[in-house]
C-alpha cells in the first residue's frame, strides 16, 4: 500500500533508538525526508547513516535535548515547517513506591513527556493548518490508560498529553491536520534491552528468558514483547494520506494486555 507521503518532511524527536527509530525507518521507507533528534551524538549519527543507506531519503541528525528550551529551539530552527511530527523519549523512571516521588521527579517527567510535545505542537500546528496538511503522532504509554504505581511518572503526564492532543485534534481536523497517539505496552527497544539484559546477568539467564518470564508473569496474551519496527509501521500509517479521517485516537499496541472492549 502506498501511504501517499513521498517527499513530505518529518521531525522525529527521540528517533535514534527504540520506537522512535522504528518510526523513522518506516517513514523513510515511504520516501519521507527526516530530521531526527536525540541527545547522544554517536548513536544518532549511526542511525541516520543506516536509514540514508537503506532508503536514500535525506536524513538530518540534530543533537538536542528536547526537554529543554535550548534543545527545542535547535530542532525548530533546523526544520520550521515539518509536515509530520512524531515525538518520543526514553521511558521516565519507574517508581516502585508513590511516596518516593519528589517534586523534581515530576518536573523532569513533565518537561520531557508533556511540556515538550505540547510546545512542538503549538509551534508547528499553525503552519500545518495554513498548508492544509499535517500529521502528528505522540508515542505515549499504555500506562496513560491503565495506571500502575510503578509507572506514575510515565502514565500521568501522558494521560494529560492524550487529553490535550485529543482536544486540539478536534479544532484542526477540518484543515487536514490529524493528531493521534499510540500507547505502547512492552517492546524490544534500547530501553528494555538494557533493563532485561541486566536482569539476565543478575539471574544467570538470557535476555530472551527474562522477556518470556515477564510476559508470563504479567499475562501478556501474546506472550512476547512487540518489535520497534512493527510499531513504527503503525506510526507511519497514522502519518499517511489515508489518516485524514482518523482524528484524536489513542491506539494501544500491547500484545492484548489492555482488557477493554474499545
Ligand atoms: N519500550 C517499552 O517497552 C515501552 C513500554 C511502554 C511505553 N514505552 C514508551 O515508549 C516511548 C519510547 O520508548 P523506547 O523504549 O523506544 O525508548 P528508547 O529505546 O530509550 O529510545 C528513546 C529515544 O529517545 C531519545 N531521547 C530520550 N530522551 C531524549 C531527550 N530528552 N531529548 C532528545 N531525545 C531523547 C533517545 O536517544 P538519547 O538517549 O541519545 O537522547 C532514543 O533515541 C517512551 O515514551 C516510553 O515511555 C515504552
Amino acid at each position: 500500500m502506498d501511504l501517499g507521503i513521498r517527499g513530505k518532511k518529518a521531525i522525529i524527536n527521540g528517533g535514534s533508538a527504540g520506537m522512535g527509530k522504528g518510526s523513522a525507518i518506516a517513514l523513510a521507507r515511504e520516501g519521507v525526508d527526516l530530521i531526527i533528534s536525540s541527545r547522544g551524538k554517536e548513536r544518532l549519527e549511526n542511525t541516520c547513516e543506516e536509514i540514508m543507506k537503506e532508503t536514500g531519503v535525506k536524513v538530518i541528525p540534530i543533537v538536542a535535548d528536547h526537554s529543554t528550551d535550548e534543545g527545542r529551539e535547535k530542532i525548530i530552527n533546523a526544520c520550521p515547517n515539518p509536515d509530520i511530527l512524531v515525538g518520543t523519549c526514553t521511558p521516565p523512571k519507574t517508581t516502585p513506591d508513590y511516596e518516593s516521588i519528589t517534586p523534581n521527579d515530576w518536573r523532569q517527567a513533565l518537561e520531557i513527556s508533556l511540556l515538550s510535545p505540547i510546545s512542538f505542537m503549538k509551534e508547528f500546528i499553525p503552519g500545518m493548518v495554513n498548508r492544509k496538511w499535517g500529521r502528528i503522532v505522540n508515542i505515549g504509554t499504555g500506562a496513560a490508560k491503565t495506571p500502575a504505581e510503578i509507572r506514575i511518572l510515565s502514565g500521568g503526564p501522558r494521560a494529560a498529553l492524550v487529553n490535550y492532543s485529543v482536544a486540539v485534534s478536534k479544532k484542526v481536523a477540518r484543515h487536514n491536520v490529524a493528531i493521534n497517539n499510540i500507547l505502547p505496552g512492552m517492546h524490544h527497544t534500547a530501553a528494555t534491552e538494557k533493563t532485561y539484559q541486566k536482569l539476565a546477568e543478575e539471574n544467570g539467564t538470557s535476555y530472551d528468558e527474562e522477556v518470556i518470564k515477564f510476559a508470563k508473569k504479567w499475562k501478556i496474551p501474546a506472550r512476547k514483547f512487540g518489535t520497534s519496527q512493527d510499531f513504527g509501521d503503525f506510526v507511519a500509517m497514522f502519518c499517511s494520506e489515508q489518516a485524514t479521517y482518523v482524528i484524536g485516537q489513542s491506539l494501544v499496541i500491547d500484545g492484548g494486555i489492555d482488557n477493554t472492549t474499545f
